[in-house]
This record gives structure tokens, sequence and C-alpha cells, in this order.
């Protein structure tokens, strides 16, 4: 027997029991961005790798060590995206979205980082991103804030906590840099060989480390928020102020600094407690400079990414109810002459009732099987067609999920029948 191939490491198949709750949670997503005006954009999963080395940063984990990089057959570099902002930046640059009009764009789908697997960590996993392009002002950042509180409701999680940080404008953190590296640079023997790697490329993310023996030293260090510049600390006191007006709470961390380079202004991630390391469920942050750094013209911006896997781990325990996608019907046919005349019929109930979920059996077989099938279909109904409705040109139907008793009928009549028997279950008229 030949070797069996596997998938990737990392990169997991989404089956038929888990795609119900992906669904429910992409549509209700989907829906709620659409609510606030975002528009969905798609990009290519391949994207030349400059384009993730120039927006995240050549010195952050994910273009250093994580990107799936590779050269084609014409020598390009190309790279599959590991995040979507850069993409929806590009193709705004490349199709004139940006040039005097706000822009709300919304995207979802796989991202690829070739990071340690592990649960709610994966190298394929997907994002529900959104952007907002040609604002600047604290307004725009309350209200992302309060749409991906909104998704938490429409989801019911309500153990997610809002933590916020401004990291100030260029200048402000470049200042703010010094002085870190300066304090770092005092401390060097309680610096772990990941941070010693960091203090000159990227000095920012130290503060980011998990290493409990460093706790102490980066609790110690120089804290930006008091090196903001006047304008970020105005704009971060009205982001406050509208989220407090709001009803929102948060939580400011100092300490967020974020794993990508264009960050500027407002950061923020929803964490939860049950997911150990991997509790960020939404992160994103204002990116004001990144739009002119990939080529366009000055435009500010604002977005934020939800990653799905994170939140159907959250949501899986109490939501496996929501498989909704077993047929209305399952058709059992019996013998050579009831196929032929109960596909007609299918396809024709198929023709007056587009939403229902009809599924005709198919491979033969004695009744006492077939009705087996349509039990374990989850049908809420059978409909069967065997040697004497053949005749009469009639069907039997019987209830499986319910005690009621089983009748004949007319081929003609059962679009109506189901319409009327369905109708209230499923929305179908
Ligand atoms: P990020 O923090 O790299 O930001 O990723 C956003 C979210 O994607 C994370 O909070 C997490 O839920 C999920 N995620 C990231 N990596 C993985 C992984 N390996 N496995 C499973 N889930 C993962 C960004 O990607 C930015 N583009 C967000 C943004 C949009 N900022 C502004 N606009």
């Amino acid at each position: 027997m030949s070797k069996i191939i596997q998938s990737i490491r990392g990169m997991n198949d989404l089956l038929p029991t888990q795609t119900p709750l992906w669904r429910h949670v992409e549509t209700t997503l989907r829906t709620v961005l659409e609510t606030y005006g975002y528009q969905e954009i798609r990009t290519p999963l391949l994207e030349a790798t400059e384009l993730f080395s120039r927006s995240i940063g050549e010195v952050t984990d994910i273009v250093e060590k994580e990107m799936f990089s590779f050269t084609d057959r014409n020598g390009d570099s190309l790279t599959l995206r590991p995040e979507g902002t850069a993409c929806c930046v590009r193709a705004g640059i490349e199709h004139s979205l940006f040039y005097n009009q706000v822009q709300r764009l919304w995207y979802m789908g796989p991202m690829f980082r070739h990071e340690r697997p592990q649960q709610g960590r994966y190298r394929q996993f997907h994002q529900i991103g959104a952007e907002a392009y040609g604002l600047s002002g604290s307004d725009i950042d309350a209200e992302i804030i309060a749409m991906t509180a909104r998704c938490w409701r429409q989801l019911g999680l309500s153990d997610l906590q809002l933590q916020i940080n401004s990291l100030g404008s260029i200048a402000a953190r470049a200042a703010y840099r010094s002085q870190l590296v300066s304090y770092l640079s005092d401390h060097p023997n309680q610096l772990d060989e990941d941070s010693q790697r960091r203090l000159h490329t990227n000095p920012l993310r130290i503060l980011d480390s998990k290493n409990p023996n460093m706790q102490e030293l980066v609790t110690n260090a120089p804290q930006l928020l008091d090196y903001l510049d006047g304008e970020s600390q105005a704009h971060f006191a009205n982001l406050k102020q509208l989220l407090e007006q709001l009803g929102i709470s948060y939580q400011i961390n100092p300490r967020l600094v974020r794993g990508l380079d264009y960050y500027n202004r407002t950061v923020f991630e929803w964490v939860t407690p049950h997911l150990g390391g991997q509790g960020t469920i939404c992160a994103g942050g204002r990116y004001d400079t990144l739009v002119e750094q990939i080529g366009g013209k000055p435009t500010p911006a604002i977005g934020f990414a939800i990653g799905i896997e994170r939140l159907t781990l959250l949501l899986a325990p109490t939501e496996h109810h929501l498989d909704n996608s077993a047929p209305h019907a399952y058709l059992i046919l019996v013998g050579e002459a009831a196929i032929s005349q109960g596909f007609r019929l299918a396809e024709g109930l198929r023709d007056t009732l587009p939403q229902l979920r009809l599924l005709t059996h198919c491979g033969g077989g004695k009744f006492k099987n077939q009705f087996k099938q349509a039990d374990k279909s989850g049908a809420r109904l059978a409909i069967v067609i065997g040697e004497e409705e053949i005749i009469q040109q009639q069907v039997t139907i019987k209830h499986l999920r319910e005690e009621k008793p089983q009748i004949r009928l007319p081929q003609t009549e059962v679009s109506g029948y189901l319409k009327t028997a369905l109708g209230n279950f499923t929305g179908i008229n």
C-alpha cells in the first residue's frame, strides 16, 4: 500500500461537523461589518515578498522567520500572505480607492505564518478583518472598537477584555525608543537571548516578552505613554472618553506594542482568559503612514483582524447545536422505475422550492436500508416512491422526527405539502 499523504503541519481540514459553526461565525461577523458600511474586498493569497517586508517590518518575527516565501519560475520572490492589511493597502493604491474618499473595507480568508503550532496557533489560520481609510480622528477608532464589541455581543461572548494603548507619533516613538534602549542597555545581564538580539533592532518588542525572568525589568522600564506627543495624547484622551460614553470598558495596557511595525497612536486587542498564551482574539490599530510607505498618497488608516479559529474555540462548547445543514427531506426510491420518476419529481421540487434541502437516495437498496440512511441524514421527512406509488403517481410521506401518521399524496401535491409542513421551521415559502 502506498504511503498516506497527510496535511501540512499546522494546516487544518475543516470537516462537515465544524463548518456549520464557522459559517455561523462568518455570517454573524460579516453582517455586523456590513451594517457599519464596510464593503468586501478580496485580494490574492500570493503577493510580492517585498510588500510584507516593507509594511510589517524587516525585523519583526513575521518577516524574519514566519513567512512562507519562495522563488517562482520567473525568479520572483513571492509570499503567502501572513496578514491582510498590507494586501488591502496594496490593492487600494493600485485601484485608486483612497483618493479623496473615505473607504471602509472588510476581508476574510486564510493567512499563513510558519509559527510553532499549538491550540489557537496554526500555520494556516483565518482572519476576518476591517480597515477604514481616510479618517484620522479618534471617532473612527471608537467606532471600530464599538463594532468589534458588537461582534462579541452578536456571538454571545461576554467575557472578552479590551486592552488599549497609544504608540504616539512616529517621532515620539523614536524618542521613547532611545530612552528604552538606554534603560535596557544598563541591565545587560537581565536580557534574555531574544531581547539582546532585539535591543538595537526592535526594542519595543522586548516589552512584550513573556519570559518570567524579565518581568521585573520590563515592569520598571520607562513607559511609552509618558513620551506621547501632545496630539497623540489628545487623540488617546478623546478615544477613552468616547469609549466611556459608549459604555465600553477597557484596560490601558502600556506594554501593548503589537508585533507589526506599521502602527502609530491607537492600538488595541481583545483578549480572553480561556486560551492560555493564544488569548488574543482580535487585534488592530492605527497605521497612518503605511499607505505612503507602500507608495500611495498620505492616507490615515485604522483596522483590526479577528482570528476565526480562536473565536470558534471559545464558541464550540455552547454552539454545537448550530448544525442546520441537515436535509429537510430524504427521497427514498425503490426499484429502477422509481429512480427515473423520483429524479423528475426531485428536480421539479427544486424548481418550485429553491431553498429546499432535499437528499435523493442514490445507490439503490431495500426500503429498510434506505430508511436507515434517511434517519441518519437528520432529515425531518422521508418521501417514498416504491412500486405502488409509481403506478399511482403518488408518494408516501413519513415524518422521521415527529409522531405523525404517514400519508399518501399525488406527486403533483408534494410541493404544496412540503411548503406547509416545513414552512414554519425553515422559512421556506
Ligand atoms: P495580528 O495580531 O498579527 O494582526 O493578527 C490578528 C489576529 O489573528 C490575532 O489576534 C489572532 O486572533 C489571529 N492570529 C494571528 N496569528 C495566528 C495564528 N498563527 N494562528 C491562529 N490565529 C492567529 C494582524 O494581522 C493585523 N493585520 C491586524 C490589523 C488589521 N491591524 C490593522 N488592521
